[in-house]
């Protein structure tokens, strides 16, 4: 077997799961040679000598076989990837969000280089979601791919509704062990997993679907009155990505949802992902594993490492081979919305409004909207109101309230609003 020679980028808390994983596995044949870093000031546990701060002294490296891109800059991170590659060498990465913005430009570029890219640990860390949609599912059509896919939020909620913890005591426990970005707002306002959806949608369905198009709400925005609304219905609330494909078309979006207890993701919990996929052939499948973490991220890492020893790579069998399917935002969603005041979101976006409860603190309602009208800055930027996605199962998502009704009680509820301001004065 031949001894593989690692030029790697980047040694924060995946780079070093990779280091210690490459190193107490019992038979891969291998070694990391050197390392390039930022911070020239950090103390490191490994000899000075294995570290570099100019990252030609990878690159240009004749005697290293695979470059491994393991930092958190996207624009630095494509670039790295890019000279590797003209350089000869084959990469593993794990950076979601330059993969998800680049993907179209990387399978060219490998095309025209003859070299590969692997990139396992990117999505949902050590479940091998990438190589299983490429290989066992490569010829089979799916009708849908869903799941937890980021560790941080699924962490963080699993505190809240297990232990009854404050958001932002779970948030830093879930940095502190690791699992959540530089820039946590990427896991909290659903970024990191949007990213994550955007690159399936090309191993489980053929498409390059640029992440901007694809909405995302995060968790960032509960309130303690939806997370009581969840609880007095013995509801949990997950954030969840889906793509389903309906005909010629794919609908992909992430939203927190209220899941039950028959639900399959509502056993996953704390850092764990899952992701369940549904074949014409297979129907359902559920894999689950670690989404986040050094070990489970680095052992992903060294997998693909160990792939390219053995010439592995990405057919993209389902772009090449299908190539018919369209990603659509044209899809109406049941979702809960909850606000502080009728004033703060536009009820006439709704398609339909099958339930309401306005009172003088928390308001919510229940109803049908799109994805292409969820899409729009004041949907996504709009910090005073809180979405959940809401199951057939669990609500009756088929009523109609009249909106000439329920304008009539928001004027109602405004005139209430002025005796209370009075009577506060
Ligand atoms: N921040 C990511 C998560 C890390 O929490 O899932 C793994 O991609």
């Amino acid at each position: 077997m031949k001894h593989i020679k690692i030029g790697l980028f980047g040694f924060g808390c995946v780079g070093q799961g990779l280091y210690e994983t490459l190193n107490t596995s019992q038979n891969f044949a291998g070694e990391i040679t050197r390392i390039c870093v930022k911070n020239k000031k950090k103390e490191r546990a490994l000899p000075p000598s294995l570290f570099t701060y100019q990252k030609e002294q990878i690159l240009s490296d004749p005697t290293i076989d695979i470059v491994v891109e393991l930092i958190d800059d996207a624009t630095a991170a494509l670039e790295i990837v890019t000279a590797a590659l003209k350089n000869g060498k084959s990469v593993v990465t794990a950076n979601k969000k330059m993969i998800a913005e680049h993907l179209e430009y990387l399978v060219e570029l490998q095309k025209e280089t003859g070299q590969a890219v692997l990139y396992e640990g990117a999505v949902c860390g050590s479940i091998p979601i990438i190589r299983t949609l490429e290989e066992y599912f490569g010829h089979e059509p799916l009708k849908e791919v869903r799941g937890i896919f980021n560790g941080s939020t699924n962490y963080i909620l699993t505190k809240i509704f297990e232990e009854r913890l404050d958001y932002t005591k779970a948030l830093h426990q879930a940095q502190e062990q690791g699992f959540a970005e530089t820039d946590p707002t990427l896991d909290v306002q659903g970024f990191d997993p949007k990213f994550k959806l955007s690159i399936l949608l090309t191993h489980a369905f053929g498409i390059h679907v640029a992440p901007d198009s694809i909405v995302n709400l995060g968790i960032n925005r509960l309130k303690p009155a939806d997370l009581e609304f969840a609880r007095d219905r013995d509801l949990q609330i997950k954030l969840l990505a889906h793509a389903e494909r309906i005909d010629d078309q794919v609908y992909a979006y992430v939203l927190p949802q209220f899941v039950n207890s028959t639900n399959n993701l509502s056993a996953i919990q704390n850092e764990f992902n899952a992701v369940t996929l549904n074949g014409d052939f297979c129907d359902d499948q559920l894999f689950i594993g670690k989404g986040a973490g050094s070990l489970p991220t680095g052992a992903a890492v060294l997998s693909d490492i160990s792939a390219l020893s053995y010439d592995y790579r990405y057919e993209y069998k389902k772009h090449y081979n299908l190539g018919q399917l369209h990603f659509s935002n044209d899809r109406l969603i049941d979702l809960y919305v909850s606000f502080d005041s009728p004033n703060d979101l536009n009820l006439e976006d709704f398609e339909s409004i099958s339930a309401n409860y306005f009172c003088f603190d928390r308001c919510y309602v229940q109803g049908k909207i799109s994805l292409k009208k969820l899409l729009s800055t004041s949907w996504q930027d709009n910090d005073k109101i809180s979405l959940i996605q809401l199951s057939e199962e669990d609500f009756d998502t088929t009523q109609s309230l009249s909106l000439k009704a329920l304008e009539q009680e928001i004027r109602e509820l405004k005139k209430g609003q002025k005796i209370r301001e009075k009577i506060s004065v």
